[in-house]
């Protein structure tokens, strides 16, 4: 049954993960603005976890920062556990945090032979490791209750792939090739599960940040590969993550959304 607001997450409660900035903020308050009963809001970098959760609490619903690496599965389950006693049961789950850990300037930048083998472990450990943390730490209250959504950001590198990201696509593709075979676990409990998968978002910034950086040659050459001729927002994600968390989604599972400005098609 479909309420008034399309997005309404029904009062549960949701962990979003690498959520103290850009695509995982905008997903914690747009969850929060749906109706959510509290949301447990992760990030790597306490201060940043702490922020988001404060800006929520104004809004009016119930928040706490719960500040773990993903890659920890002791520290998952202690924060889910934390969440449970002063929030409620995690019954959504929004695997968001990505990349190569708290610090968001790492990006590789050798091809894949030139790599040092000891990089590869910090995109599989974030991006894939994480997302199977974070789901084996949540799912059991979700079956307990018997209801529950999972959504877990991937990477159109991952479906295309791309030069310089081979590792951290390879993460990105087992994300999304997990979230199938859960999907088909959970099902019987009402639980969904879906990928997002993105194409290249623009952190958040000011007008006068964003004019100066699409002066350049570089995003001109970038942007003419989009249908949509601009980068991706946060509140792109949020928007989709909150659809697919509602009520509304009830029917999708085990499912990839492309959210590209039309990058990819098909
Ligand atoms: N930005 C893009 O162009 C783009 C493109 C495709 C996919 N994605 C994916 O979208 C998601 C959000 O991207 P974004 O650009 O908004 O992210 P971001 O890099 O701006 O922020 C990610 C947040 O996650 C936190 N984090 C990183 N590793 C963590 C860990 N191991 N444990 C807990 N927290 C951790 C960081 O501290 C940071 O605050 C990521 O999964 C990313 O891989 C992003």
């Amino acid at each position: 049954m479909i309420g008034e607001d399309l997005l309404d997450i029904g009062g549960q409660v949701a962990l979003v993960t690498g959520a103290g900035q850009n695509a995982g903020r905008a997903i914690a308050m747009e969850l929060a603005r749906h109706n959510a009963g509290g949301i447990a809001v992760n990030d790597f970098v306490a201060e940043r976890a702490e922020a988001v959760a404060e800006e929520i609490r104004a809004m009016g619903v119930p928040a706490i920062a719960v500040p773990f690496d993903v890659c920890d599965l002791e520290a998952v389950r202690a924060a889910v556990a934390r969440a449970r006693a002063e929030l409620g049961p995690v019954t959504v789950l929004v695997n968001n945090a990505g990349m190569a850990g708290p610090n968001t300037q790492i990006r590789p930048s050798k091809v894949f032979w030139e790599e040092d083998p000891s990089e590869w472990g910090k995109f599989l450990g974030t991006n894939l490791f994480g997302v199977f943390n974070c789901c084996h730490a949540t799912i059991p209250a979700m079956v307990e209750a018997n209801r529950g959504r999972i959504v877990t950001i991937v990477s159109d590198s991952g479906r295309t792939g791309e030069p310089r990201l081979a590792v951290y696509a390879a993460a990105k593709a087992g994300a999304n090739g997990f979230v199938r075979s859960i999907a088909k676990e959970v099902g019987r409990y009402n639980i969904t599960c879906n990928a997002v998968s993105l194409s290249s978002l623009m952190p958040d910034m000011s007008e006068e940040q964003l004019a100066k950086v699409l002066e350049s040659d570089q995003a001109k050459a970038q942007l003419s590969r989009y249908i949509v001729r601009r980068y991706g927002k946060s509140s792109d994600v949020a928007a989709l993550v909150a659809f697919l968390c509602s009520d509304a989604a009830e029917w999708i599972t085990g499912q990839t959304y492309p959210l590209n400005g039309g990058y990819v098609t098909g």
